[in-house]
Parts: structure tokens; sequence; C-alpha cells
């Protein structure tokens, strides 16, 4: 297996009873590259990545990481190998703050005459992540129930990225932006890029992925139909392939629902 690399997944296949959502399928991740996840609704983009977030197990296929097969059983194998996800329906605690939300589950402690939960280093720790990240959230003190749906994403970046993580899997995280709002969550991901970080972008705006991604993988009907380089694409190129496949041969299509995004 290669280790230039980051993720290298061979051969998956995942069923749900009846329905085969993925058949032998083969991702290859750059490091440090934003690869947009692109497909139809129901093509097996979520379930893809939640089989490299832990979330399911596959039911048959291999897993690399930097070049060495492991095994991921549950979420917190993938987070010990530096993979986190951010899912589609994001989950905040609405009563807590931004500072407890990066934290929650995974507090830091200082253990002196016992163990302590240390706010004053994960308030630190907070603003300083949200400083790195540059986004516009005030203060690691906010309450998370008042904010908006680009900030909870911003918020849910910050808690990934406060633990050793090195592959960001998002599913769908602009779907429900307002323009600016997307717009600032997309140069918060260009940041997590040039911090290091490589990128799954689960997305159905392909101008999203036209923007800042380098490449674009496409699913349909649970099968990889092509890995595309950005530069070399336009937009009628990648929904074109999503719409009608590698053969080509698919049934004409909904284009007006992608474009319309443009
Ligand atoms: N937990 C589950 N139980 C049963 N079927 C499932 C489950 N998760 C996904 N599926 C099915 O597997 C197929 C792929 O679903 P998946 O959610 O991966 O698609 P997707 O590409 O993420 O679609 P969307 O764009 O709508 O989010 C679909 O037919 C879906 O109904
Ligand atoms: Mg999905």
């Amino acid at each position: 297996m290669s280790a230039d690399y980051v993720v290298e997944m061979k051969g998956i296949c995942k069923r749900f009873g009846g329905i085969e959502a993925l058949r032998n399928v083969d991702l290859e991740l750059r490091r440090g590259e934003i690869m947009g996840i692109v497909g139809d609704n129901g093509a097996g983009k979520s379930t893809l990545m939640k089989i490299l977030s832990g979330a399911y197990l596959a039911d048959a296929g291999e897993i690399f990481i930097d070049g060495q097969k492991v095994h991921i059983r549950g979420p917190l194998d993938a987070r010990r190998l530096g993979i986190s996800m951010i899912y589609q329906d994001l989950a905040l605690f609405n009563n807590l703050d931004v500072a407890q939300n990066i934290f929650a589950g995974r507090e830091l402690v200082r253990d002196r005459f016992g163990v302590f939960i240390d706010k004053k280093r994960m308030y630190n720790r907070a603003a300083e992540l949200i400083r790195d990240l540059r986004v516009d959230i005030k203060s690691p003190k906010m309450s998370v129930a008042r904010m908006s749906g680009g900030q909870r994403q911003m918020v849910a970046c910050a808690r990934a990225i406060a633990f050793q993580c090195k592959v960001l899997i998002m599913d769908e995280p602009t779907a429900a932006l307002g323009v600016t709002e997307a717009n600032k969550l997309l140069g918060l991901i260009r940041n997590l890029k040039d911090m290091g970080l490589s990128i799954l972008l689960i997305t159905q705006r392909i101008p999203d992925v036209l923007a800042i991604a380098d490449r674009v993988f496409v699913l349909k009907g649970g099968q990889r139909q092509d890995v595309m380089e950005v530069s070399k694409v336009t937009l009628d190129d990648v929904v074109t392939m999503i719409v009608k496949g590698k053969g080509g041969n698919g049934t004409a299509a909904p284009e007006v629902q992608y474009k319309s995004f443009g």
C-alpha cells in the first residue's frame, strides 16, 4: 500500500438488508488534500464515510492509514487514528458554551490532590482554537444555543481539531447555511487544509467542491464512478458523472437540482 495516501479504502462493501449501499468501493485520499465526495441522494456517501469514522462496520474491504492496515471497529478506534467526522445532523449540546462543547466527554483535567476539571486550561485552549481557526466566535464562553448554523459548524470543527485530528470528514456542512455563512465555512475548511489536515467533504453543492477541493470523488448507486482533478473539470463534467455515471448511460436527470446552487 502506498504511504503517499493518508487514507486508502479498498473493496468496501456494505449492505442494509436488501439494499446494497456500497459495492466494492476504493478510495484514496492524499495527504493534505481536500476531496469532495459527491453523488445523488442514497448514493452511499454517508455510509462510506461512516465506515471510515467507525460508525458502521463494513461487510468486506480493507482500510489503510498512512500505508498501515487498520481495523476500525468503532468511533474510538477511528479517533485514535486521527479520524474525526462531523455529522450531517450536527450534534452539539445547547445548554453548554463553546469551550464546554469542544471538550465535552474529553475534559482536560489536572491532577493535584485528586482529579479536577481544568476549566482555565479548557477556556484558554478553546480561545486559542477559535483564534487559530480565524472564525467569528467572540468568546469561548458564548452559549451555542443561539448560534447560527455556520457558527455551530465552526464549533464542531474546533472540537474535531482539539484532539490530534489528521483526517476530518464533514457531511454536508453547508447544506443548511446561507451564502455568506457557507462561504465563511468554506474559508475555514481551507484554513484547516493549510494547518495540514486532510479533508473529506460530502456535499451536494458542486460549486463548493469546485471552489475549494483538489479532487472530486463521484459515487452512484453505491459504486465508485470516477475521481477527477478539480482543476481539470467543469461543473457540467461533474454533474454528468453524478447523473449518468462512468458508462454515461444513466437515466437523464434533474440537472436543475445541482445547477440551482450555483
Ligand atoms: N442505517 C441504515 N439502515 C438501512 N439502510 C440504510 C442505512 N443507512 C443508509 N441506508 C441506505 O443505504 C443507501 C445509501 O445511503 P447513504 O445515507 O449512504 O446515502 P447518501 O449518499 O449519504 O445520501 P444523501 O445525499 O441523501 O445523504 C440508501 O439506500 C439508504 O437508504
Ligand atoms: Mg448522506
